[in-house]
């Protein structure tokens, strides 16, 4: 029913060939399934033409210069396409989409004895947790789908220090002990499926330590063994004391997914907590969005968008409003969303390496992945789609 509902959305899009304004989000939703379903095949047929027999599982991560850029299956952005491919068969139900979900899902249970950084969350929650909740697993399937997230957990929670009170995100001697806001995505992994304690305290010393006045966050927090600050800085951000946009996207929909779980276990006084820190972000982030809605990779910056904090931005925005009804977060979520599916970012047909998005930024101040296609943007751009009230 849901396939025949966007089939028919898409095909009503079509057939309008006037002012997307025009539009309403159930058929803008479907014409971007249609898009969606082309892309993701032609880069399928992509990756088969790079991988030769024998050799690792290799992913999407951009394309450039003319060449799809892929990942291993350690790369953070590996669960990105199998999620993207699962949320096509969602939207379709196409039994095509589903086979090849499960072929790029399945050789990610290898991360589970990876411990070398925080990512396992984005990887396994994008691909093993949407497998899950794809609904079309047999009991036993779903029992080690579960299995596997649960293990996940576990090897995330192992980077935990009770004493300083957060999860460590990247290894190595450059800091002592570095946590960067990106981290607050991966807790829905615990969250869902390992030690709840664990996330709320990582996402409380989380709200103590990388917020300003203003609500905006740093990006990383450098603590010292007893839980002190050493140091507040960006990385992939313009300054140290600028608004690295996906940074700010990653805070508002990983506080908004927090408060989400704990209202679900009936914790209000945390779900309010979490609400309230999402809330006030949203207020700057709504003042200083540009007239489309998609923002450049930095705040204080007017050079190169990304799209890929527009679409994150989007999702969590639509978090908020399923929390409580809100309208200003509603408006703006439809504005990145007709923006993002306009011909300015959504590629044509088998163009941009079988990406839906053109222009995202990686990282800039390290000199990769500027105005690209990112496989994060397209799957946080289906997501807030689908999350778009009908
Ligand atoms: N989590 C890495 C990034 O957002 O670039």
């Amino acid at each position: 029913m849901r396939r025949l509902t966007l089939l028919l959305a898409g095909l009503a899009a079509l057939s309008c060939s006037g002012s997307p304004r025009h539009e309403s989000m159930a058929e803008l939703h479907g014409r971007v399934i249609e898009r969606a379903r082309v892309q993701t095949v032609y880069m399928d047929s992509l990756l088969n033409e790079r991988q030769a027999p024998g050799t690792d599982w290799q992913g999407p991560r951009t394309f450039q210069d003319g060449k799809l850029l892929t990942t291993g299956v350690s790369g953070w952005v590996s669960g990105f396409y199998p999620g993207v491919l699962w949320q096509v068969y969602e939207a379709t139900e196409d039994t095509l989409f589903r086979s090849l979900a499960t072929k790029y899902t399945k050789p990610l249970a290898a991360l589970l004895v990876r411990d070398t950084d925080h990512d396992i969350g984005f990887q396994l929650m994008s691909s093993y947790g949407r497998w899950l909740d794809s609904g079309t697993a047999d009991a036993n399937t779903a029992e080690a789908l579960r299995e596997v997230l649960r293990e996940g957990a576990g090897t995330l929670a192992g980077r935990f220090d009770p004493e300083i009170g957060v999860i460590r995100s990247w290894n190595g001697d450059h800091w002592n002990y570095p946590v960067i806001i990106d981290n607050m995505m991966n807790l829905e992994l615990l969250m869902k499926y390992g030690d709840r304690a664990i996330a709320e305290k990582h996402a409380l010393t989380t709200a103590a330590n990388h917020f300003r006045e203003d609500g905006t966050t740093w990006h990383l927090v450098n603590y010292a063994d007893d839980g002190s600050v050493l140091g507040k800085q960006t990385v992939q951000g313009y300054a140290d004391d600028s608004a690295w946009a996906r940074g700010q996207s990653w805070a508002l929909y990983g506080y908004a997914m927090m408060a989400r779980e704990e209202r679900a276990a009936g914790n209000e006084e945390l779900a309010g907590t979490f609400y309230g820190i999402a809330d006030k972000l949203k207020g700057w982030l709504l003042a200083h969005l540009p007239e489309d809605g998609i923002p450049c990779w930095d705040y204080s910056q007017t050079d190169y968008r990304d799209a890929s904090a527009g679409a994150i931005l989007a999702s969590g925005l639509l978090i908020l409003n399923e929390l409580k009804p809100d309208e200003t977060a509603l408006q703006t979520a439809d504005r990145i969303l007709r923006t993002l599916a306009s011909p300015e970012y959504l590629a044509d047909p088998r163009t941009n390496g079988g990406f839906l998005l053109k222009h995202s930024v990686g990282n800039l101040p390290g000199g990769s992945e500027i105005d690209v296609p990112l496989t994060y943007a397209d799957y946080y751009f289906l997501e807030a789609l689908s999350r778009f009230p009908r």
